[in-house]
Parts: structure tokens; sequence; C-alpha cells
């Protein structure tokens, strides 16, 4: 049977009929008469299946029965022009071989139950349906749009560490990495864990995000971007928090706020636009099934400007929504961090496009924020998006020495174990700016699903660590 060279079934779909062809996959559906079996092949390489037309009279009659849905096989046989509708050509099989036949009784996979959350408790199962086969092909394809977008600028790719003594963003929801023993666990004078005993011989956790790193790189490099893993420790089991995702975090020297936010809408705009290019079938696939106004939601986005505005002003619409009835669960009043509904009335309701929002009052934002001329405010920058409500967030840095050390000692940080950091500042410092783009929230974006565990193959929440 291999003589003939395998062909993916996107290839197929592709090819001119009249050769000799061999697709192999696992089987969606299979129906017929009498006569002839048709089988809906699908092997991951496209939402769209090959049908597989089997005359019945030509193939040994042991074999149609084991060939069920969800079952493996290999088929040779002639591309040719399809009679039914619904695709060009498909394959008349002349030789079919089973590679694993697929229990219908036992099939974890039945028509009675494929919510969502089901599927996440099969995951292998899941994978081959069309829903996730999509959002992972969609996924792949911006992985590979964001390091060609920053390729294409010449930033460099920085690999920051996954196990650190920095907590970046000083919030304080870190996974701790230790070895010791914690039944047994050695305690110092003050009868604390003794981490001098521990394997780094200080207290480590799994990074909450780069940028600390990345500020090196950049004051170094120029221009670089992360790209991996993240870990929050933070028991919010909402559909827009995941404890690991995956962060994109470019840093750049010499940009200020305004290059910083022409930088992150610029970078949104080209990835919305290159799934539409790249990604066409399976976004249209989403469309069709679950959210009509996705595709019109994308096109939007990729052609509007976005609303700049300032904290400040952001809080008078909400108050002034809530003067004309407007009701919110969580308090609206200058210094508060915004909800996801506020975020989502001044971009959904308000505005109608994505708001990138700035200017922070200091106490809600990190401690690396270059501090505003008014002293209340800092040059943050969170872009908000429209079902999502906040897809990034980032700022310019402060970059003053004095100012980040007393910033430092404000918030009553360790400046101990920041030296590493403060020292971009104490040697040849210079204005910076960067941000974090959630991978998982831009997919969210991307496909129109509505739980952030649907976008990642093994999602991490409290309570689910399977796999
Ligand atoms: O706003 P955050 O916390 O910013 C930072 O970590 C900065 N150090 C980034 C930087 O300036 N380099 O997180 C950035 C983005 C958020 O806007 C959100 O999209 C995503 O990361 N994010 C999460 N995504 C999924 N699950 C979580 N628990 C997330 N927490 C943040
Ligand atoms: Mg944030």
């Amino acid at each position: 049977m291999d003589a003939v060279k395998r062909s993916k079934v996107k290839e197929l779909l592709g090819m001119q009929p009249g050769q000799d062809v061999l697709a192999k996959g696992w089987v969606r559906t299979k129906r017929g008469n009498k006569e002839v079996a048709f089988i809906a092949l699908n092997d991951g390489s496209t939402i769209n299946n090959v049908q597989v037309v089997v005359d019945k009279t030509k193939v040994d009659p042991d074999l149609l029965p084991r060939i069920s849905t969800g079952a493996c096989i290999a088929v040779q046989g002639k591309l040719v022009e399809s009679v039914g509708g619904g695709q060009a050509v498909e394959i008349q099989a002349c030789e079919i071989e089973v590679y694993g036949e697929c229990d219908p009784m036992r099939y974890p996979l039945q028509k009675k139950d494929t919510s969502f959350e089901y599927l996440r408790s099969v995951a292998h199962m899941r994978m081959r349906t069309n829903t996730f086969g999509a959002v992972l092909r969609i996924r792949n394809q911006m992985a590979f749009a964001i390091h060609e977008y920053f390729h294409g600028k010449g930033f460099v790719y920085l690999n920051t560490p996954l196990i650190t003594e920095s907590d970046c963003e000083g919030a304080g929801q870190m996974f701790q990495v230790t070895t010791l023993d914690l039944e047994n666990i050695p305690k110092n004078k003050k009868g604390l864990p003794d981490y001098s005993k521990d394997f780094f011989g200080k207290q480590t956790s799994l990074t909450v995000s780069g940028q600390l790193e990345g500020e090196l790189g950049a004051t170094a490099l120029g221009e670089i971007y992360t790209f991996g893993p993240t870990f929050r420790a933070e028991n919010s089991n909402t559909p827009r928090h995941l404890a690991e995702f995956w962060m994109i975090e470019p840093e750049m020297a010499f940009y200020d706020i305004k290059d910083n936010m022409d930088l992150a809408e610029d970078f949104i705009k080209h990835l919305v636009k290159y799934a539409l290019d790249n990604c066409y079938d399976d976004i249209k696939f989403l469309n069709d099934r679950y959210d009509s106004e996705l595709l019109p939601r994308l096109e939007g986005v990729a052609d509007t400007e976005f609303v700049r505005l300032p904290y400040t002003k952001g809080i008078e619409i909400l108050e002034e929504a809530i003067k004309n009835g407007v009701q919110f669960e969580y308090p609206v009043a200058w210094g508060v961090d915004l909800q996801s509904e506020h975020e989502r009335y001044l971009v959904e309701k308000h505005f109608g496009k994505p708001v990138i929002l700035t200017d922070y009052p200091k106490d809600i934002k990190a401690f690396y924020m270059k501090q505003n001329e008014d002293g209340k405010t800092v040059r943050a920058m969170d872009v908000l998006f429209p079902k999502i409500g906040e897809i990034i967030g980032g700022s310019e840095r402060e970059s003053s020495l004095a100012k980040l050390e007393g910033r430092i000692d404000e918030l009553k940080m360790s400046r101990k174990n920041l030296e590493w950091y403060i020292d971009t500042r104490r040697f040849g410092t210079c204005p910076h700016s960067g941000f974090g783009l959630g991978f998982e929230r831009l997919l969210l974006f991307v496909t129109g699903m509505t739980n952030i565990r649907d976008v990642i193959p093994f999602p991490r929440t409290p309570k689910n660590a399977e796999y």
C-alpha cells in the first residue's frame, strides 16, 4: 500500500483528480447503502474531511463493519471528481487497511455528551473534535505569526527563567518550587523554613512574568520579546484565568508610552489579520457553529483605530453611566481597580471598539511603572477588548534610579533581592517600555470561544492538573 506517497487531507482536497493517492486518518462518519459506503476521513490537517467512496462488491465483506466512527484507517485509491455536492474531489477506494478499530459501544465521544466541560475530561478525544482541531490549528498559526512579527522587526527572542526568586508583579500569587521534605521541613532560629537548605539555597517559585529579566535584555540588546509559560496561583475560577498560561512580553529600549501603545495596537491588528488570512476555514467553522458575530468582530478590529483614554476619564464615563441607571456589581470610584464588567462596558457599550486605558493610579499598579508628574498616576496601559476585557497589560518603565528605589521602599519590597534589576537604572539607564499579551486571551478573541480552558490543550486551573 505504501507504494503511493501519503498525502495529507488538506493537500488532497486541492489536488487535481485522476491521481492515485494514499490517505491516512480517523473516521468521522460512515454512511451508505447496499452498494456503496461513504466514509468521511479527517487527519487533523484541516477542518474539512475527504470523502472516501467504497464499492462494497470490491472489498472483503468483513472489512466495512470494522470501520466505525473514530477508527483509524489508511486508504489507497483514485482521486476522482466528486459527483455529490460539498467537495470537489473524493477518493474511490481500492484498498483499505484498518490500523485501529474503535468500539462504538465504548467510544468516549457519544453524541449525547459533547459539552466543552465533558470534553475536557477526555483529553485525546477532545482534540479529535472539529471544534478543538480548529482551535488548536489557530493557536499554532498565531504562535508562528507572533515569532514572525517580532523577527521581522528585529526583536531578539529572549528566554527568561521559569524558576525564579523574583515576584515581578508583586501580587504574591506564586507557586513555590522546593525540594525540601514537606513532612520534615528544616527550620531556622526563628522557627521558619530554612531555605538555605533548599535546592537553590533560597525560596523560589514559578515565574509570574518574564518582564524584569526582559528589561535586562532590552537595555542590552535594544528590543526583545519573550514567549513562554507563566504561572499564577490566584484562586480565580473564572472563564478568563488559568493557573498556567502563555505570555508574550516585548520590551523595548527608547520606547515611550506612546511608542508602546502604537506597537501593541499594530501587533494585535497584525495577528488578527494574519488569522483571517491564514485560518479562514477554521474561523468560518467556529463562526457558523457558535458565534455568527465572530468574523465581523475580527474584521472590525483589524480596521479600527483603538480608543486611547486616561483611567480618570474612564472612571468619569462609568460614573456617568451609573447616574443614567447602569448597574454594576462592583463599585466605581477613582482609585479602584477596574473589574471586567467595567472594562467591557467601556469597550462594548460606550465606545464599541478596543480601548487602551492609560495613566492608572499608582497604588493599583506594579512598582516598576514610570511615575507621572501628578504624583498619583503611572504611565500604565491596559488594552481592553470586546468580550474579554484586559488582553494586554504594560507600561513605560521607571527609568530614574531614585524614583524606582523610592517606590520599592514605599511598597516595603526587599531591595536586596532586586539589586540585579536596579542595576539597569544604575549603569546607563534609558527610557524603555514593554507589555504582556496573554496568549490565551488573544485566542479567546480570535476563536470566539468563551472559556479560556477551551483554547489551551491541557488547562491548569484550581483543582485541575490531570494529564
Ligand atoms: O497585566 P499582567 O499581570 O502584566 C504583567 O505580567 C506584566 N509584567 C507584563 C509586561 O508589562 N511585560 O499580565 C499581562 C497579561 C494580561 O493582560 C492577560 O492578558 C494575561 O497576561 N494574564 C492571564 N491570562 C490567563 N490567565 C491568567 N491568570 C492571567 N493573568 C494575566
Ligand atoms: Mg494586568
